[in-house]
């Protein structure tokens, strides 16, 4: 058997039109667009592609965006000043300030200083316990596991009821996902299981999952006999395991073992195509949607 593929460059795209019609609407009706401000500190390469990214598909959809780059050694205190004037802007939705951080930075007092109602990332704590207590308190989940919520979804997973197994727990990827999947709603329902490091028998658990999210940054870690028959795999992993010599890009591949899965998987996602992409689509509905509740 080959599984059906789960791209998530062409489901991005679909809600991309979505949220790009919705944008239309919104300025017809009131005159208004969701604003994101993307704060990038110093130069960091992998950083600058990202925003880049973030910046152009914010454009394209018709956001008001800001792209407020400042010198590597701003200061902490003005650091704050600057996400404290885009907290009391009105025309501003969506604050992301691009992390890393420089070392002389506190990561944790910049995150906290968004308020949590233009915290598009939800990273702040505010976001993290919304999400944790679920329901209507939620006003936005954090992009990855959104991304990877919307994969399965729309991939026509059942997830009621369904085993879910976590690889990893990362406060941004795994610890999110394994709630979101957990509590009552669409999408959700699931009975979940983290597993991590130190978990006794990985294999054993894996091959329990009706649906096997890894999110473990390391390259096939998980093999293909871990794979339950006709299950969903959604890889999270992005391991740049060397680089094309002719091109000079990066090499990459996921967590999972992708050429022998998709023969006993039922569904699954690439890598590169798969969650990557779904990222920067769920920012741009969370800023989307704080400037509909805002209205
Ligand atoms: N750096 C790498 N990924 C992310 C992300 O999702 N959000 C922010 N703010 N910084 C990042």
């Amino acid at each position: 058997m080959t599984a059906e593929l789960i791209s998530g460059t062409e489901i991005s795209k679909a809600i991309l039109a979505e949220i790009k019609q919705e944008v239309d609407e919104m300025r017809e009706k009131t005159g208004t667009v969701p604003g994101l401000v993307t704060i990038l500190v110093g130069e960091n390469p992998a950083s600058v592609s990202y925003v880049t990214l973030k910046v152009k598909t914010a454009l394209n959809l018709g956001f008001k965006e800001i792209q407020d780059n400042q010198p590597a050694d701003i200061s902490e205190q003005d650091l704050l000043a600057l996400i404290d004037k885009y907290n009391n802007d009105p025309e501003i939705h969506g604050i992301l300030v691009q992390l890393p951080l420089p070392d002389h930075v506190d990561d944790k007092k910049v995150l906290d200083a968004i308020d949590p109602d233009k915290d598009v990332d939800a990273f702040h704590p505010v976001n993290v316990g919304r999400l944790m207590i679920g329901g209507d308190v939620v006003r936005f989940l954090p992009c990855t596991p959104a991304g990877i919520q919307e994969l399965i979804v729309r991939s026509g997973t059942e997830t009621s009821g369904a085993e879910v197994v976590v690889v990893g727990r990362s406060n941004i990827v795994g610890k999110p996902i394994a709630m979101m999947m957990a509590q009552k709603g669409v999408g959700a329902n699931s009975t979940v299981t983290i597993v991590h490091t130190r978990t006794k028998d990985l294999a054993a658990h894996c091959q329990r999952a009706d649906i096997l999210i890894v999110a473990a940054g390391v390259p096939n870690l998980v093999k293909p006999e871990w794979i339950k028959p006709g299950s969903t795999v959604i890889d999270v992993g992005v391991n740049r395991i060397g680089t094309n010599e002719k091109t000079g890009k990066a090499i990459l591949r996921g967590d999972v073992d992708f050429d022998k899965a998709k023969e006993i998987a039922g569904k699954i996602t690439p890598v590169p195509g798969g969650v990557g992409p779904m990222t920067i689509c769920m920012l741009m509905r969370n800023t989307l949607r704080s400037a509909q509740k805002s209205i």
